[in-house]
Parts: structure tokens; sequence; C-alpha cells
């Protein structure tokens, strides 16, 4: 069972006992994190507990998670995603290993299942009975698919723009969808008015402050998974909320003696939407930007965990950056070429920042980096069609078919 005994908040210090604020803080509405007591874990989540835990998924992790039992997890294979060792990568990187970290398997394909798991359980087992919640299209679908697998109520706010395959999956998983004439920004203070008006549970990014704690599982698998903590990690970078997870998650496992270091985080953003790393670069705070990015999951004017984000990136010793559009659409081909995973354009963008930095001198040659792939690739195939040429087109015969090998058009 879950131990999580005060809320921090991120910006003015003040700690809130659980039951004391459901969203922010209450002085100063900065964003709070969940805080655990560690020394009581220290003797219980060992590596040797660890070894003999046979559940492969975020309930492999309820020690740390605020969630009091099992059963309140939705009943579906959530994280325990793929890592993959790509030399073709490593190559690319200059660096001694890197591997993909393939999230896009989850039961909605994106890592966003790994939050509302938790921030569903915790409204399960504090009474809520309606969940809402506003999202570039990948938190909400997320959340309508773990939600029909529990019989839970959804009521879902994104963009019109949002790509057609995520709307398509909050309607098959029987939300009601609520697409808004306006950007991401726009849905989410639509969407936390909407919570406050009629009592619904509100999931959002950077405001519901459980979805961190299911992130933060990502980097404890991956410390499992290598037998070692990697040198540095790329994240692509919206709100900022999956990075500050990720952080939570290693200074979490350092706290508890199950590593000895910490890695470096390397957050990548679009270069129209990149709020966060000009935040990091320059004096701190958060201003708003245009947003503008084909990246949608990363398309954000205002990012709501951007003061967390910065800091965690800090603490880290980490670096940020931005990569064009162009190079985005390129990391699809690019990246499903060298390792055989097919990512969304917000998660090609961890490839193109990987390259980005290798140039830019960033690597070290015993590096071992990992590139957190958030989204499948079949969630936006309008973006992906834009980086592929077209299929060869030809008569059913093998005249024809001996034409085009003839005129080496094929191998
Ligand atoms: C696929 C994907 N990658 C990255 C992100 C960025 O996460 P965050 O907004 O927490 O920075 C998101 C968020 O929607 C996402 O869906
Ligand atoms: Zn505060």
């Amino acid at each position: 069972m879950g131990q999580a005994v005060s809320l921090k908040c991120g910006s003015c210090g003040r700690v809130h006992k659980p039951a004391e604020t459901k969203y922010t803080c209450l002085s100063c509405g900065g964003n709070v994190q969940l805080e655990y007591d560690y020394a009581a874990l220290r003797g219980k989540l060992t590596r040797e507990s660890l070894a003999k835990n046979p559940e492969r998924g975020v309930a492999r992790y309820l020690d740390l998670l605020p969630v009091a039992k099992k059963e309140s997890l939705p009943p579906l294979q959530i994280g325990w995603t793929p890592l993959y060792n790509c030399p073709a990568l490593a190559k690319l990187g200059g660096v001694k290993a890197a591997y993909v970290k393939d999230d896009g398997r989850n039961p909605s394909c994106s890592f966003k299942d790994r939050a509302g798991a938790v921030a569903l359980a915790r409204a399960l087992e504090t009474g809520e009975k309606i969940i809402t919640a506003a999202s570039t299209g990948n938190a909400a679908s997320s959340m309508a698919c773990l939600a029909a697998s529990l019989g839970v109520k959804t009521i879902i706010f994104v963009p019109k723009t949002a790509p057609a395959a995520k709307i398509t999956q909050l309607l098959v998983f029987g939300a009601t969808v609520i697409t808004v004439d306006g950007t991401y920004d726009d849905a989410f203070n639509l969407c936390i008015e909407a919570s406050k008006e009629y009592g619904w549970y509100n999931r959002n990014t950077g405001y519901n402050p459980y979805t961190r704690e299911g992130k933060k599982t990502v980097s404890f698998e991956l410390c499992e998974q290598l037998a070692t903590v990697p040198d540095v990690v790329f994240v692509p970078v919206g709100d900022g909320n999956i990075i500050s997870g990720v952080w939570k998650g290693f200074v979490e496992f350092h706290k508890l003696g199950l590593i000895d270091r910490l890695p470096r985080l390397a957050a990548v953003q679009a270069e129209g939407s990149a709020a966060i790393k000009n935040a990091f670069e320059g004096d701190g705070k958060i201003k708003p930007v245009s947003g503008d990015t084909v990246a949608d999951s990363i398309s954000v004017s205002i990012p709501r965990d951007g003061h967390i984000a910065v800091n965690a990136i800090k603490e880290s010793g980490g670096f940020a950056v931005s990569v064009p559009d162009a190079d985005i659409l390129k990391a699809i081909p690019a990246l499903a070429r060298a390792s055989g995973v097919f990512a969304e354009p917000a998660a090609a963008a961890s490839y193109a920042g990987f390259a980005a930095a290798a140039k830019q001198g960033r690597l070290k040659a015993s590096d071992t980096a990992v590139l957190l792939v958030t989204g499948n690739g079949l969630k936006d195939i309008n973006s992906a069609m834009k980086s592929v040429g077209a299929p060869h087109l030809i008569k059913p015969a093998l005249s024809e078919l001996k034409k085009l090998v003839s005129q080496q058009k094929i191998a």
C-alpha cells in the first residue's frame, strides 16, 4: 500500500496533508508534489524485495504510489514497457549505448497511461464518480481507455484540431467528448472551470498532482531494466509533467538507496513550443509562447508544470534542446528504421533532440542514453506520411514488377 504522507508546494514550499488539497497549493496555487515516508520505506523496498516481486507494471511500485490497493488500478497492462538496445542510435549519437523505451506499447498507446492509472485509482479511492480531463489528445484518450476498463464515466475536452486517431479512441472508449474550438490551453482552462462548476474530478496535467506519481514509474523501470542508472534521458516536453515525474522517480530510488547516482535529463521541445527551454536557459520564469508545432502532444503555450520541470532539468545537471518541425517529421522514419519503433511526432522528438544534442557536443563517448518514446506512431499517421515517400503502384502482373526492378526503382 502507498504511503504518501504529504503534498509539498513546488513554489512556496507549503506542506499539505493528503486530504487537505486535491490539486494545487492552498497558499499560492502552485503545483504540489507528493512525499512519502522514505525512512520507513528504506528497509522495505529493497533490491531483494523487487527481485521477488512478480508484478510487471505500475503496481510493482505500489509502495511508492498513493494507491491503497492494487485493485483500484485499471486491470490493464500499464508500464513495464520494452527497453530496446539500439547500436545504430549509439553510433549516431557517438555514445557507448543508446536505448529506446517504447511507451507506445501501453494500452492506449501512450506514456499517459502511467499517469492516468494513478489519478484514476486516487479518484476511486476518494469516492469520485465522474472524471474530466483536457488534453492535447493522449492524456484524454488514455483516461477514456482506463476508465472504460473500470466502468467509470469520463467527460473530455480536446482542441478540435487533435489528431483523428486520438478523437476516435475517445469515442470508441465511450467518453463524452467535447471538442473545443480553440487551443489546448483554452480546453485546459474550460475543463478546470467545468470541474469546479460540476464537481467532476479533474485529471489535468500539471494540475492534478497524482499524474506525476504514475509518470515516475518509468524511471524505476529504467533502473531495473538496465540494472544501472542511465547517464542521460531524453524526454519530449510540453507541459513538463513527464520530465518532472521522470526526475522524481530517479530521486526517490536514490533516496531509498536503490541507485547510487542520478542521470542528466535532456528536455526536448519543438522550436515553436519551447517555453520550458526558454525559462531554463533564461531567468527561470515561464513566459507564454505560440505553441505552434506539428507535434500536437507537445504543443503548449503555457506549460502547466513548467516551474517544477525547469528545476528538474537544473537539479539533474541536464540541458534543453529545441528542434524544428522539419527535424521532428524526419525523425519519425529515422527512428523507426534505426530501432523498429514507430513514434508519433512528439515521441519522435526524442530522437531529433538526441541527434541535435550529439551535434552540439552535449553527449560523452562514455554515455548510456535513453530515448523515451512516449506515443505510438499510429496516433497521427498524417504527420508520418509527410516524411515518407508514396508507395510504388503497379498493375498486378509480373511484367510490371520486372519493369520496376529493371528501372532500378527497387533493390
Ligand atoms: C506523446 C507525448 N509525448 C510527450 C508529451 C509531453 O508531456 P508533458 O506535457 O508532461 O511535458 C505528451 C503529453 O501530452 C505526449 O502525449
Ligand atoms: Zn505554494
